[in-house]
């Protein structure tokens, strides 16, 4: 079992789109294991996007993730984390295969609905950014035993 970090983002968030999003990923088979809302702060954005200072488009991305309302959660299951950024789709939503959320729902890159994790390395730092251990949740699913990894 994995554990992923998503963001829904304040354009998901403000198109009404959170239970179209967190609808595809328990389909899919994964735990939900921890929830929460707020509008970032910049010092908080700062931290999550520390790899993208002094990227063009890092000013954009800022202002756009502080804008509004975003959701955290942390997602659990059988490679989690590839399996979530298939479901979310291409960067760029133009590019993103349809059946995507970014593919059925995007039309740019900036406003791009959700962020997930790349890698098991940055699941781990961004989960500790917005989660404590005690926020996060261990309950037993009754269809865990087709959706074990294998
Ligand atoms: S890079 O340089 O390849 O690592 O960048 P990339 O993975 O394509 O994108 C990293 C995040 O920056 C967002 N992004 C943008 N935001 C605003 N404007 C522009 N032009 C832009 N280009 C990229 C992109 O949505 C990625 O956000 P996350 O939250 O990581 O998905």
């Amino acid at each position: 079992m994995e554990r992923t970090f998503v963001m829904i983002k304040p354009d998901g968030v403000g198109r009404r789109l959170c239970g179209e999003i967190i609808a595809r990923y328990e389909a899919k088979g994964l735990r939900l294991t921890g929830l929460k809302m707020q509008v970032l702060s910049e010092e908080l954005a700062a931290k999550h996007y520390a790899e993208h200072v002094g990227k063009p488009f890092y000013p954009g991305l800022l202002e756009f993730i502080t804008s509004g309302p975003t959701i955290q959660m942390v997602w659990e299951g059988a490679e989690a984390i590839d399996v979530v950024r298939k479901i979310n789709g291409a960067t760029h939503c133009l590019k993103a295969d349809v059946g995507t959320i970014r593919g059925d729902h995007g039309v740019n890159t900036r406003n791009n609905l959700v962020h997930a994790s790349d890698s098991p390395e940055t699941a781990a730092r961004e989960i500790a950014l917005y989660f404590d251990d005690s926020e996060l949740w261990d309950y037993a699913m009754l269809d865990g035993l087709w959706l074990a990894g294998s």
